[in-house]
């Protein structure tokens, strides 16, 4: 089978990548990425040279690189990761979310059209739970709850899936999607929650909690994404949307204290001098409040299951970003810094 994977320089795309290309030898995985400023060629070593693995630079919001790319290698299966995710710098810029996630999705799309074979292949379209908007303090998202994104990333999204959708309705493209929670894991780009947590926990810099920190997220491990996206390709059903998640939901004030928990055990300092790093800064327009997702319909059509909990994931993550710290530097450019300036420049502190 050859398998185009979209955004497979990404955090997502290349965790996948790095789980599936060694299992799947008779298949052929070609990744297109733009290499964007979260991309990184450093996460795909030790994949990168193997026989059913090849790298090719593509922008997806150029519809003719797209087409020739697909009309080369003719795809069975598209596994479309590449967007631009981050909900902050969708704020401060959402031209680049509506380009990427709307019209390279668009690209993808027709390429697919007439590219895959016919009454075959399958485009598997990446999503997010954030197309759903904000929950109050009780019940969980399911496939059947109505889109109501808040921010520029997820009406991006939100306009992918329903592209995806209508593509499948209309020309009869075999699709599937899923909308997963907030993952974490190796390999994040270090301006997510998560990871930049971390690398200030171990740099001593201000750990900038946005609002009140009461806001609430789902937190899924990277590689139990990867599996169930694999494991919907295998056994969803075409047509169908399956909803990804943990279960394990935490204020991000309490995934601060935690990551400041772990931090302190693995690198043998008091806790105290990193939890006095916490800095309430001004909050995001239109935050939303919580998300939580209902996955039963994945674990009961499919049979997936999450293998980690919160406690063993943010263990290994951590101890991946201190063992990598090559890595770590890699992503950290000019650009890097610019957007830590343009971001919490201006935010303050408001609490504190
Ligand atoms: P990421 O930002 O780490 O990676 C995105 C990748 O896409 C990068 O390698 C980037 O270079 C590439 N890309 C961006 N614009 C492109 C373009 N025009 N042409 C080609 N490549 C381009 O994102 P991620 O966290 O790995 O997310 C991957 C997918 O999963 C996204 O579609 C996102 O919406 C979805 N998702 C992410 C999360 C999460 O928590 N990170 C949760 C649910 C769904
Ligand atoms: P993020 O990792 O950006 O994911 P998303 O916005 O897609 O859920 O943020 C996760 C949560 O953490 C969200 O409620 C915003 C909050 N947050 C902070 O409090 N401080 C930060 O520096 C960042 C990046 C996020």
């Amino acid at each position: 089978m050859k398998i185009i994977v979209t955004g497979g320089a990404g955090f997502i795309g290349a965790n996948f990548l790095q789980l599936l290309v060694p299992r799947f030898r008779q298949h052929d995985f070609v990744n297109i990425d733009n290499l964007g400023y979260a991309s990184n060629l450093a996460s795909l070593e030790g994949i990168d040279d193997s026989a059913n693995y090849r790298f090719e630079r593509v922008d997806i919001g150029d519809a003719g690189a797209v087409e020739e790319t697909f009309a080369r290698h003719r795809p069975d299966l598209v596994v479309h990761f590449a967007a631009e995710s981050h909900v902050d710098r969708s704020i401060l810029g959402p031209r680049a979310f509506v380009r990427t996630n709307i019209e390279g999705t668009f690209n993808l799309l027709e390429a697919a059209r007439k590219h895959m074979p016919a009454g075959a292949g399958l485009f598997h379209h990446v999503s997010t739970d954030e197309v759903y908007g904000s929950l109050g303090e009780v019940g969980a998202f399911t496939e059947e709850t109505r889109y109501d994104p808040s921010s520029p990333y997820s009406a991006s999204k939100a306009a992918s899936d329903h592209l995806v959708r209508a593509w499948a309705r209309t020309y009869g493209l075999p699709v599937k999607i899923t909308n997963c929670s907030n993952n974490y894991g190796p390999r994040q780009f270090p301006e997510k929650l998560i990871p930049l947590m971390v690398l200030h926990a171990l740099e001593r810099k201000a750990l900038p909690v946005y609002g009140e920190g009461r806001n609430t997220r789902d937190w899924l491990y990277v590689d139990d994404h990867c599996e169930a996206i694999w494991t919907v390709i295998e056994r969803g059903q075409v047509g169908e949307t399956y909803n990804v998640g943990g279960g394990f939901e935490a204020h991000n004030i309490e995934i601060v204290r935690r990551i400041c928990s772990v931090v302190a055990e693995e690198t043998g300092c008091r806790q105290s001098e990193l939890t006095d790093l916490i800095t309430f800064v001004g909050d995001r327009p239109g935050h939303d409040l919580r998300y939580a997702i209902d996955s039963t319909k994945i674990r009961r059509e499919c049979g997936w299951a999450p293998r980690e909990t919160f406690e063993s994931g943010l263990r290994k993550t951590i101890r991946w970003y201190l063992a990598n710290r090559r890595w770590v530097e890699s992503v950290r450019t000019r650009d890097y810094d610019g957007w830590i300036e343009r971001n919490y420049g201006g935010r303050g502190d408001h609490l504190k």
